[in-house]
């Protein structure tokens, strides 16, 4: 009577059917998997990983070498049975793959570091690269098998994934996954701790996985993932084991509506659990800590996994705080971010950098409020290191790194090398004296260098590196050979010198990748100066941030101090100021440089737990990149602040004359506001385009702070501005600047502004001056009359009306422009 079998059963039928394996498992667009060195597929659970000769990718390698081990994998567990072969790499080969679909993708590499015929793979030396990224370098390999992960954003439409082995030694893989990742598993931004706000884009970050663990002693194997992720256990990383009790309850997870979280983190992860055990005593006040190792010097994305899997009902609170080494992440009422639903799977993300200590702590503790039951859970956690500025991700001193056996080689071979260099120097050295004598006074700037440059350095390196481009900015440490030094400033050629400070001299550079740096060159005789070098390179590799200088590398060979920064295209704000034949700068420009500056200086005082105090803010020490965007320079003196100077009241006071806080140099004590202060002088400088301090000027005008203040005071500060800004300052702005620049330069630290509000203001006064300016100063008119008459023609004429006038009445500076005024109006 009834046909069961309807067309709509049917397709209703097959769809279930479609719909089962998609939820249990992630279809990867691309998906490659290999065996390496094997002429068989292999499958590992329900996936196969092929034969490495497969024609779906490419490998390129100078000799094919497939080795097997005689150890006998096929009885063991599932995921060994990839080790029993192994691919040798003797010089640089690479597995190039098509891509389908753009976007994050992981690479995952097995390594079993044994015996594989003549091959004993712990003696492999080599390093790793996808996409310019430094994935693995030197990876000292002990005792067993070694999972590495990737996460790239591929964006072209292959990847290549290149092996390079050492000098005299060999690479090895046992096998390789490449596929897409679903878009939604790594965000494209996230919230860096301590900065509310301000989000840290990921988009073209490379992430390695660093640690994946399940909380409630669990660990959950591959298989049981989705995306093949193995979740170890908590126990090895939980502090103090007695503080939390591991729950499991995986059919309390309710994901209706949201598939996808299973790709986010299995079921499993969500449904176990380490609670903070309130039942020994119901008032405990602890915090559950895990502590991963990392490596110092590189931000790592946290990702914490939540899931109630413990309260019977809502009506109970689960309020708790996260901390990350010791930083307070977040506070989260869990319930609340559940929608009042137990069993909910949340997770967050939060980006931290770890500075100098090698260790990771994740906490999770009562509300400090205590308004709520002290309980905290925690359900999963996955660190993932994010490539630094090199576009690397392992640890990067190129010389330490090594085994002792290459490291007596390395030095043998600097050693010899720098013989070779001296040699070469002095007769390179000798041939440009006596080409210098025949070219006389043809002196176009860096001509010799060059010459230099192209004549032996190159020969030199080779015979060392055994043609490694290792004088490229990509591929070596922040500690940079001397060679690659003299190599990139033609040995220190004079006519690259870009600029003479206390410390020594600033030279411009080209590295191997034609990148462009600034090395700064230490003279080595004091000893102070040696503390500030030391200075300078923690602050920072601790502290980057567009808006304050970065470091590329430094050197300490042979007792120099070399610092090497990005080279800066425009030189200081200083040079644009004054002294020299540079054109003048726009209002506009000096009110964004002025807002670049505030911005690097108040994440300097606001960007970590304890703030940094600069000490030597000045214009010289502003620096302008291509774009004319602004970046805080020159570390050497900072500290951190307040409370180390409360225990060394006696530091001498350092600084630059002109700049220096008279409070700081009366009580000694140092805060952020001494650096407000002199922020306050170079707002000043700004406006005026002269120097701090002009003995050649009258007595009174030496000191530029004192006799721009006592203008200000009489009203008639139009006296000092820059000629070449007169008629561009709109009224409005031109009076919150004298305002936030008065502000700053407040007798008492107390009085002063934070650098924040500074920066507030700033962007105020850019606000008002608002976009009716031409860009640039125009060079063709000289007389002040002309400049108002122009720039007011583009203005509109409310920004002058009598009203205005009359609301500022009140401010001395009012009569300079009511003289604008009258030329407008009449
Ligand atoms: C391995 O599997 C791939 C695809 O799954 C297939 O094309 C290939 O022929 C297989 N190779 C061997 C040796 O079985
Ligand atoms: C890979 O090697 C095996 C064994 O030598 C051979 O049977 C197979 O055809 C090869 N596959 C390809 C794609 O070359
Ligand atoms: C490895 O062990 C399995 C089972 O123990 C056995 O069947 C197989 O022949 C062994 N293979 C080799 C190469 O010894
Ligand atoms: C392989 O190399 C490691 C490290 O150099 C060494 O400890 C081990 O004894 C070697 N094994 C063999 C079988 O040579
Ligand atoms: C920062 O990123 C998070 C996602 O990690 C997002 O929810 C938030 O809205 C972002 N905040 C800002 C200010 O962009
Ligand atoms: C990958 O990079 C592209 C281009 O930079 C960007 O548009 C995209 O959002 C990125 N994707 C992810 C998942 O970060
Ligand atoms: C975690 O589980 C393992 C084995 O499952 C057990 O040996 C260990 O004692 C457990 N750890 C704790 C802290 O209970
Ligand atoms: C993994 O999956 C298997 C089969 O589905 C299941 O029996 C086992 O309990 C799971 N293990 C974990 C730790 O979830
Ligand atoms: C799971 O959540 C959905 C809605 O989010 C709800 O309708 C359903 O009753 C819940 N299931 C269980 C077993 O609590
Ligand atoms: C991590 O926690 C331990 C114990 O609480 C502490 O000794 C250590 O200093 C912490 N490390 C960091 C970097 O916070
Ligand atoms: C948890 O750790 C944070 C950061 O170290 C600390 O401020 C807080 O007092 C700790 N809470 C308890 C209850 O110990």
């Amino acid at each position: 009577m009834v046909n069961f079998w309807t067309p709509q059963l049917l397709i209703w039928v097959s769809s279930i059917s479609f719909l089962i394996p998609a939820s249990l498992g992630f279809d990867p667009v691309d998906n490659y998997l290999i065996d390496c060195g094997s002429f068989a597929n292999r499958s590992v659970g329900d996936r196969v990983f092929v034969a490495d000769n497969s024609s779906s990718y490419t490998l390129s390698t100078p000799q094919n070498i497939v080795a097997r081990t005689s150890v006998n994998f096929s009885s063991s567990t599932s995921d060994s049975v990839l080790y029993q072969t192994a691919r040798v790499f003797n010089g640089i080969s690479h597995y190039t793959f098509p891509i389908k679909e753009h976007g994050r993708h992981w690479i995952r590499f097995h390594f079993f570091p044994s015996v594989y015929g003549s091959y004993n793979m712990s003696k492999a030396e080599f390093s790793v690269s996808a996409q310019n990224f430094m994935l693995i370098r030197e990876p000292q390999f002990e005792g067993g098998s070694v999972v590495k992960e990737y996460c790239l954003n591929v964006t072209a439409d292959e990847l290549v994934v290149t092996f390079t082995p050492s000098a005299n030694s060999f690479a090895f893989v046992n096998a390789l996954e490449m596929f897409s990742l679903p878009d939604y598993l790594i965000p494209k931004e996230a919230s860096v701790i301590g900065l509310q706000g301000d989000n840290r884009s990921l988009s073209g970050n490379a992430l390695e996985t660093v640690a994946r663990v399940n909380m409630g002693n669990v660990t959950i194997p591959r298989q049981n993932d989705t995306l093949w992720r193995l979740w170890v256990s908590d126990d090895v990383y939980l502090l103090h084991t007695n503080l939390g009790t591991f729950v499991s309850r995986v059919s309390a997870v309710n994901i209706t509506g949201r598939p996808e979280i299973e790709n986010i983190a299995p079921l499993s992860v969500y449904g176990t659990a380490t609670w903070l055990n309130t039942e020994l005593d119901p008032r405990m006040n602890a915090n559950l800590t895990w502590r991963v190792d990392v490596d110092p010097g590189f931000e790592y994305l946290v990702r914490l996994h939540f899931c109630d899997v413990v309260s019977t009902s809502t009506q109970q609170s689960l309020i708790f705080n996260v901390y990350i080494n010791s930083q307070f992440a977040s506070h989260l009422d869990l319930h609340s971010l559940t929608s009042n639903k137990l069993g909910v799977p949340y997770y967050m993300d939060v980006i931290t950098r770890v500075s100098a200590s090698s260790l990771l702590n994740v906490s999770v503790g009562p509300s400090t409020t205590g308004a709520s039951d002290p309980h905290a859970i925690l359900n999963g956690l996955e660190i993932m290191k994010i490539n630094n500025h090199r576009l690397s991700l392992d640890v990067i001193d190129t010389i330490s790194s090594r085994s002792s056996r290459m490291k007596i080689a390395v030095i043998v071979g600097l050693v010899v090398g720098l013989f070779i260099v001296l040699l070469i120097a002095m007769v390179v050295i000798l041939l440009f004296r006596r080409r210098r004598k025949l070219s006389d006074l043809d002196s176009e700037q860096g001509a010799h260098c060059a010459m230099y440059r192209r004549g032996k350095f190159h020969t030199m390196d080779n015979e060392h590196y055994s043609g490694t481009p290792i004088f490229s900015s990509s591929n070596i440490g922040y500690r940079f050979p001397l060679v690659a030094i003299q190599e990139a400033t033609d040995n220190f050629c004079e006519s690259l010198i870009v600029g003479i400070g206390g410390f020594g001299k600033v030279y411009k550079g080209v590295l191997r990748d034609e990148i462009k740096v600034a090395v700064k060159r230490g003279v080595p005789q004091s000893g102070q100066g040696l503390k500030e070098f030391w200075t300078e390179i923690e602050m920072v590799t601790q502290f980057r941030h567009r808006h304050l200088v970065s470091l590329l590398g430094y050197c300490d060979e042979q007792e120099e101090m070399i610092i090497i920064y990005e080279y800066m295209e425009n030189g200081t704000l200083k040079d644009h100021l004054y002294s020299s034949n540079l054109p003048s700068l726009s209002w506009r420009q000096r009110l964004e440089i002025c807002i670049g500056a505030a911005r690097g200086l108040h994440y300097l005082h606001t960007g970590s737990a304890k703030a940094i105090i600069h000490r030597d803010v000045k214009s010289a020490n502003i620096l302008l990149d291509e774009k004319f965007m602004a970046k805080v320079a020159d570390f050497g003196l900072s500290k951190t602040g307040p409370d180390i100077d409360k225990t060394h009241v006696s530091t001498a006071v350092r600084g630059s004359f002109g700049y220096l806080d008279p409070e700081y140099l009366s009580t000694q004590q140092l805060t952020e506001k001494s650096d407000v202060y002199s922020f306050g002088v170079v707002l000043f400088e700004v406006l005026c385009g002269r120097p701090v301090i002009d003995p050649s000027l009258p007595r009174e005008r030496v000191n530029l702070v004192e006799w721009a203040m006592k203008l200000q005071r009489e009203g008639k500060i139009e006296e000092i501005i820059d000629p070449s800004l007169l008629g561009q300052i709109k009224l409005e702005s031109l009076k919150k600047f004298v305002e936030t620049a008065e502000n700053c330069l407040a007798e008492h630290g107390i009085d002063r502004p934070s650098m924040g509000y500074v920066l507030w203001n700033l962007e105020c006064a850019l606000q008002l001056q608002g976009n009716g300016e031409k860009p640039g100063h125009n060079g063709e008119t000289s007389s002040q009359v002309q400049h108002v008459d122009s720039s007011s023609t583009s203005l509109p004429t409310a920004e002058f009306s009598v009203a205005s006038v009359g609301e500022l009445a009140g401010i001395s500076m009012s009569k300079v422009f009511a003289q604008m005024v009258k030329e407008e109006t009449g």
